[in-house]
């Protein structure tokens, strides 16, 4: 749906996006994730044709950014990571002023202001002033005025920034809603873990350059080496830790033993049927086993590694 072909941008002579490719799959929730700075926001207006690109093109739904940036328009819908708002608008009048500027008919215009007001959660403030609302209420705002023209592509730039957490899941829940109705999603963000249970893929940009991308699960195995060859292990016991990490670091296939807040973590380098015969080892040299367990790899250890140039 969205084809990012060797995208360069730079700002007088610095370059804020260098040589940037990436695909998102139609009904896709991809998040863009990097440290501020990093060129997503940059990226995202090349996206929204409000920035044309250096050099290379961005293609969405087969049309070239650069050639019909009109057409584009029309089926993206851009919410930027800081809005204006105006004094002495409700919200109602806010977005049927802009189902006007979309030139949607007079006469469909209520009944799709309502409709979009129900689905951000918005209709009991109908009436408010845009000018007053909370920063969880304007971005929702922002993103129902996003939905207006039906676009099929969202890019969303930080939507969840400064919203609670209620209000954060209902987002998420939201944006599962949009891509049940077939949208493409793209969304930045540098809280990683917001990210996790919210795409199904990412691309992990750093100075401009993209580190990693693809399928979340991918990216792990990637890191891992495949999904069976290597584990990460946890492993409490009883008392002190230190002759447990003595006896495992004699052990054939392990590596990479520390202890990490009284817990030891190390590599196990066998698949997961061999962790039965580990444990009976451990038993038998009498360590005091509490649990042995998978440690979680989340988005969190993939951005952490991958900036430190690990899969890069
Ligand atoms: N109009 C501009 N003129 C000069 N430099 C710019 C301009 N827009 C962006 N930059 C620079 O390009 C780099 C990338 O900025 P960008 O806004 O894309 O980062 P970001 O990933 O969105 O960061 P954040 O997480 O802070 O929003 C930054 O160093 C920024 O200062
Ligand atoms: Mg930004």
């Amino acid at each position: 749906m969205i084809d990012v072909q060797h995208v360069c941008k730079s700002f007088r002579n610095f370059r804020a996006v260098w040589d940037l490719s990436f695909q998102i799959g139609k009904g896709d929730i991809f998040g863009f994730v990097g440290p501020n700075g990093a060129g997503k926001t940059t990226t995202m207006r090349m996206m929204a044709t409000l920035l044309d690109p250096d050099y290379g093109d961005l293609i969405i739904d087969g049309v070239s950014v650069l050639d019909e940036p009109e057409y584009i328009r029309t089926i993206i819908g851009y919410m930027p990571d800081y809005i204006g708002v105006y004094e002495g608008v409700e919200i109602r009048e806010y977005l049927e002023f802009f189902a006007a500027a979309y030139r949607i008919p007079v006469e469909k215009r209520k009944s799709l202001v309502d409709e979009i007001m129900e689905l951000t959660d918005l209709t009991t403030v109908a009436t408010k002033d845009v000018a007053v609302l909370s920063k969880g209420m304007r971005q929702r705002l922002c993103l129902a005025k996003t939905l207006v023209h039906d676009p099929k592509v969202l890019i969303l730039d930080e939507p969840a920034a400064g919203l609670d957490p209620r209000a954060r899941i209902e987002l998420r829940l939201l944006l599962k809603e949009l891509q049940k109705l077939g949208k493409t999603i793209i969304i930045s963000s540098h809280i990683l873990t917001e990210l996790s249970d919210m795409c199904n893929s990412v691309g992990i940009i750093e100075r401009g350059i993209m580190l990693a991308a693809g399928n979340i699960q991918d990216i792990l195995n990637q890191r891992t080496g495949g999904p069976t060859r290597q584990q990460k292990l946890l492993l409490r016991v009883l008392g002190s830790p230190d002759q447990a990490v003595a006896i495992l670091r004699s052990l054939p296939d392990i590596g990479g033993v520390e202890i990490d807040r009284g817990v030891i973590v190390f590599n196990f380098l066998q698949p997961i049927e061999s962790n039965p015969g580990l444990l009976g080892e451990l038993l038998s040299r009498g360590v005091p086993v509490v649990t042995i367990a998978p440690a979680t790899q989340n988005l969190e250890d993939i951005f952490l590694d991958v900036t430190k140039g690990i899969i890069a």
